[in-house]
């Protein structure tokens, strides 16, 4: 996060649009912006109509929340009635960043940006060119992943475009996102914080700083939250992705490939061990570089006619909670 940080708004071909991007937004218009975790379907959250787009162009059905994206912690009092101390900490401590915090919703921000729940989703995200155009337009941009609803989310300008096609709105080009999954998720509603999505910021690391444990909610359905990052699938190829262990996964391989099936394999690491028949891609064992490439290799996968992508799951291990949450959703069948 700290080399992004460092970096200017200037550096991205997308510089060249900002003021027009603001005249969109201005105009009610969508626009595509780069975050350090995926792109986003921006609109300004403080206009009904232009929000109403987002849902329209995702297909995204209107009960699901939407997060909205500040430039910093001194607008949260804009957009939440009440602004706990733990707030204040987490945003203090990972803003701009990859942590979205629920909140509770004042009566002046539209049900339609809160999929018509008394809570609202808010982050700062910490892309230098998408905290320039916040910092400039001054209000709230109302931000879902800039795919079609369940899709893939999208990591370069180039995976929006493609996702849109004719009814791509202006993508501003930020280049390749940083992080390469979804912000953690984290409501501080109710006496207890919970974790309703791991992400960008390790569930540890909140947790060290409020001094608490999380309280995971891990499936849409013991979660009782409207929250469409919590649905079982999602983030999904669709060609059918299949996961399991190396073995499992080898095993099914070799047996689609011999019923004639062409199958591709997304190994951890190395593939030396693996059968030269097999197409086989790597991804790096190390969790955050795992991440980075995650969605661009599975929608590149996506559209090269495979019958069947199978997956090697990565550990369960904690560092690997928030990769294991989308691979879990992605898949169509756990071997
Ligand atoms: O990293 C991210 O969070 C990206 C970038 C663009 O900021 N955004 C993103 O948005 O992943 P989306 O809409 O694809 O997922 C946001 C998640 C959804 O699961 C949504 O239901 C949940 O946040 N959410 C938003 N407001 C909520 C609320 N008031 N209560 C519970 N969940 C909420
Ligand atoms: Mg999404």
């Amino acid at each position: 996060m700290a080399d992004m940080n460092a970096m200017s708004a200037t550096q991205f071909p997308g510089f060249a649009e900002l003021d027009a991007a603001l005249a969109d937004l201005r105009q009610g218009k969508l626009v595509a912006i780069p975050t350090e975790t995926v792109y986003g379907l921006a609109a300004d959250a403080s206009n009904p109509d232009a929000v109403k787009q987002i849902f329209s162009l995702k297909g995204r059905p209107a009960d699901h929340p939407v997060i909205v994206h500040i430039a910093g912690a001194e607008q949260l009092p804009d957009w939440a009635s009440q602004v706990p101390d733990a707030a204040w900490q987490l945003a203090e401590a990972f803003w701009p960043g990859p942590l979205t915090l629920i909140l509770p919703k004042p009566p002046r921000v539209t049900s339609l940006v809160t999929g018509g729940q008394e809570t609202v989703g808010i982050r700062a995200p910490a892309h230098p060119l998408t905290h320039e155009l916040l910092r400039q337009f001054g209000g709230g941009l109302a931000a879902p992943s800039a795919n079609r609803f369940g899709h893939i989310s999208p990591t370069t300008a180039e995976h929006v475009r493609g996702e849109f096609g004719h009814d791509c709105p202006r993508v501003l080009d930020g280049g390749a996102c940083h992080v390469g999954v979804e912000s953690t998720i984290v409501s501080l509603i109710g006496d207890t914080p919970k974790l309703l999505r791991p992400g960008g910021i390790p569930r540890e690391a909140i947790e060290d700083l409020l001094g608490q444990t999380l309280e995971h909610h891990q499936s849409s359905k013991t979660a009782q939250i409207r929250a469409s990052g919590l649905l079982d699938s999602h983030y999904a190829p669709r060609t059918p992705l299949w996961a399991g262990s190396l073995e499992q996964v080898h095993l099914a391989a070799l047996q689609e490939n011999q019923q004639g099936h062409k199958v591709a394999l997304i190994a951890l690491g190395s593939s030396n061990h693996l059968p030269e028949v097999l197409h086989t891609q790597c991804l790096p064992a190390e969790p955050e570089a795992y991440a980075r490439l995650l969605y661009a290799t599975l929608r590149s996968l996506d559209g090269q006619g495979f019958d069947t992508l199978l997956l090697q799951m990565p550990p369960d291990h904690p560092a690997w909670l928030a990769v294991r949450d989308r691979l879990t959703r992605a898949a169509h069948r756990h071997l």
